[in-house]
């Protein structure tokens, strides 16, 4: 019987970072200022600590962890990687899979890898506070964690319908002494307006950045945290795979496949990133596919365009070349996940362009099937969002099933599914639909940016 859990000692947890930019197939495109319809960093210098800046423009591959994040990391890094035999056993599958587990951190899911490092900057420049925002809960619990661990006063605008529906991630955050505010808010102009075009608005992570970025700017003691979508979080998230690597050689096996799902792509990227350096630097042992699994309720691969987008809804930053459903996206409150943010990681964006990553996209009850089926094999309630990945993974195992190859399947759950227990009685109830997000929407959106900007497909970028 193989072993289930595979560990690491704390003193292999990785020492520094990897930083995928120069290994890209082409450099990325710059962030469009619309006022000067060319290349400009827009508000972005002003909002985060110099050496955030630094890492989000850096070619330098390996990036030290400073001693103080690691230190914090200590809490609950190196985190274990599982075979998952039970599910395997009930797949009948010749695959064999793997999955990191990230929901050992103190909130739950792989976040805090990037809210420590991002608190411990912002302390380091002498800021006092950094406001965000949250979709779910689990990005504002994990920087209410980060903050409180550098003594940093926290502010988080939660997206309305997860304030309302997900209390108990409010009460955490709080508990880390963090502020909470429903999005739409009346703390700042861009909350007041939408609030005035639409009392009830349930909000959406567009409109939650508006606001957070908005608070940073008029704050002088206050910088702005980010969860996902920067290139500065997807390196932080480095330190997953550069982790499940020496696990895995520990019971000398290598992925032919590894599946993640994305919000914006930041959890995904830590785990895959690592060996898509071994394949570039021609180390890997095989030709490893990376699937991407996202939800069919915000399909910002499978059914967003790739181009020129603002990160928010009262387009405070400036445009980023990603795949986009359009930034004034609001996702149906059907669909509560984290997976709901309109654009993708640019880095994330490129690959899938460049045709170096795979897109599947999946809808809410056949995640919940798949969840399902997990928790009964594996134990593991897991979140939402994982969900898709765990999806991702049974489904390459049934195809390794009907074609008898022995592969090896490596998935991220990155976090549990412990405060997500109304959608899983929703879905043991009978109430969850599949949704598609139309497709009309998204022309509609593409239509809007390009009357906003009608320059914006002679960008040569
Ligand atoms: C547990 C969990 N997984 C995944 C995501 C999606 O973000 P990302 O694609 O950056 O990992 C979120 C977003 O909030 C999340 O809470």
């Amino acid at each position: 019987m193989p072993s289930r859990k595979i560990l690491l000692d704390e003193e292999e947890m990785p020492k520094q970072w990897y930083c995928i930019l120069p290994d890209l197939p082409k450099p990325l495109p710059p962030t469009i200022e619309p006022a000067k319809k060319a290349p400009g960093p827009g508000i972005v210098p002003l909002i985060f600590p110099k050496e955030i800046i630094a890492q989000e423009f850096s070619k330098d591959r390996w990036v030290d962890i400073p001693e103080e994040v690691r230190e914090i990391y200590r809490i609950w890094r190196p985190t274990p990687l599982y075979r998952a035999v039970g599910l395997e056993k009930a797949l009948k599958t010749p695959a064999k899979i793997y999955y990191k587990y990230e929901g050992t951190s103190p909130s739950g899911s792989h976040k805090p890898n990037t809210a420590v490092a991002q608190a411990y900057y912002n302390m380091k420049e002498g800021k006092e506070r950094i406001a965000t925002e949250t979709g779910a809960g689990q990005w504002g619990s994990a920087i209410a964690f980060g903050c409180m661990t550098f003594k940093l006063d926290c502010t988080v605008y939660m997206v309305r319908v997860s304030y309302d529906q997900k209390p108990y991630r409010r009460v955490m955050m709080e508990l880390w002494d963090a502020k909470v505010h429903p999005s739409p808010s009346t703390k700042t102009e861009a909350g007041r307006k939408i609030l005035k075009e639409d009392p009830e608005s349930t909000g959406s992570l567009g409109i939650a950045i508006s606001e957070a970025v908005e608070d940073a700017l008029t704050h002088e003691e206050a910088n702005y945290g980010i969860g996902s979508v920067f290139n500065h979080v997807l390196l932080h998230q480095t330190v997953v795979g550069l982790e499940t690597k020496k696990q895995l050689e520990k019971v000398e096996d290598y992925p032919d496949v590894i599946v993640g799902c994305i919000g914006g792509g930041s959890s995904f990227s830590g785990l895959f990133t690592p060996f898509y350096y071994d394949k570039v630097s021609g180390k890997a042992p095989k030709d490893t596919r990376f699937l991407a699994t996202e939800a069919t309720a915000c399909p910002s691969i499978t059914k967003g365009e790739y181009m020129f987008d603002h990160g928010d809804t009262a387009r405070i930053t400036p445009l980023i070349k990603m795949h986009t459903l359009g930034h004034d996206f609001i996702p149906p409150p059907i669909h509560a996940g984290g997976l709901r943010y309109h654009g993708i990681a640019p880095i994330l964006s490129m690959l899938a362009q460049e045709k170096k990553i795979e897109t599947r996209a999946y809808d809410q009850v056949e995640v919940f099937d798949a969840a399902r089926l997990f928790a009964q094999t594996e134990g593991l309630v897991s979140a939402p969002e994982p969900s898709h990945a765990i999806k991702g993974a049974i489904d390459e195992a049934l195809r390794c099933k009907e074609t008898g190859e022995e592969k090896t399947i490596l998935f991220m759950l990155c976090g549990h599914g412990h405060f997500d227990m109304q959608a899983f009685d929703d879905y043991l109830q009978g109430k969850l639909l599949p949704y598609e997000y139309p497709e009309e929407e998204v022309q509609k959106s593409m239509k809007r940016l390009r009357e906003l900007y009608p320059w914006i497909d002679t960008l040569p970028y």
